[in-house]
């Protein structure tokens, strides 16, 4: 099999069940002439994203890694009327392309995005007391999707669904040798996935137009306290020794 062949089958499946949308062909058009690099969802992955949301009834999303807001859009338009999603991004000409690609959209009033690093604009999220989320998309920079899912965790309840993007890396996975820091960054959340206890998780591969890669998803199955020792200990009246 070949990108060739991938990438001709995609375009038949998003011929078929995809059809054109003007906003969002238009915003990977303005992403490409304002020189963002092309690491946007493809179409047909954007549309899982949205059947996923809409599956799950996603009232509020959270979401590491904006770009031109290409997957913020499709996540936004599983939203309800009273639905909000927030996107977070580092870069601030990444930031002024999505605007307005949101905008174009009509959907600034249920986006709002953060400019700066995850790292720091996720704990003043939780400062400021929003989430839990319904849904959590992770596709930023993949050295720090460990750091990312503890702050998933802490900004879930039971039955949030985390997704993260490009956890295959053309098979690179699977090479625990790599010095590549994406490829190690995704091994460690994946072993991080596998020994969490309060998420119930799997991956699958993808190919297509973008390449040979993957998604994990992982639904959280108990809160932080619930699974805390410290909980255990109170609920039966013991002590720590
Ligand atoms: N989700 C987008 C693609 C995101 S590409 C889509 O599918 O359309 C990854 C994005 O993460 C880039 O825009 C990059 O600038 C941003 N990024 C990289 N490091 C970051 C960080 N530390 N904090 C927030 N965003 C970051
Ligand atoms: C690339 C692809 C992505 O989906 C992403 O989130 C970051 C980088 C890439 O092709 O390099
Ligand atoms: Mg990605």
């Amino acid at each position: 099999m070949t990108q060739q062949q991938w990438t001709a089958v995609d375009r038949y499946i998003t011929d078929l069940l995809v059809p054109p949308d003007p906003v969002l062909d238009g915003a990977l058009t303005a992403s490409d002439a304002a020189g963002l690099p092309p690491h946007n969802v493809s179409p047909n992955q954007g549309k899982l994203l949205l059947l996923l949301a809409q599956i799950h009834q996603a009232r509020t999303i959270l979401e590491i890694g904006t770009l031109g807001g290409y997957s913020t859009i499709w996540l936004a338009r599983s939203l309800p009327s009273d639905g909000c999603i927030i996107t977070l991004e580092a870069n601030p000409k990444h930031a002024e392309v999505a605007l307005a690609n949101i905008a174009r959209a009509g959907l600034a009033d249920v986006v709002k995005l953060r400019l700066g690093r995850a790292l720091d604009t996720l704990p003043q999220l939780a400062a400021e007391g929003h989430g839990p989320f319904d849904l959590i998309f992770i596709d930023a920079d993949k050295p720090s999707n460990p750091d990312y899912f503890l702050w998933a965790l802490k900004l879930s309840r039971p039955g949030t669904l985390i997704i993260a993007d490009n956890v295959v890396r053309q098979g690179a996975v699977i090479d625990a040798t790599s010095e590549d820091p994406n490829v190690q960054g995704i091994r460690r959340f994946n072993e991080m996935l596998a020994a969490e206890p309060r998420v119930s998780a799997t991956a699958i591969q993808t190919v297509g137009s973008k390449g040979y890669d993957g998604f994990a998803m992982a639904i959280v199955t108990a809160t932080e306290s619930e699974g805390s020792t410290f909980d255990k200990l109170y609920e039966k009246n013991m002590t720590l020794a």
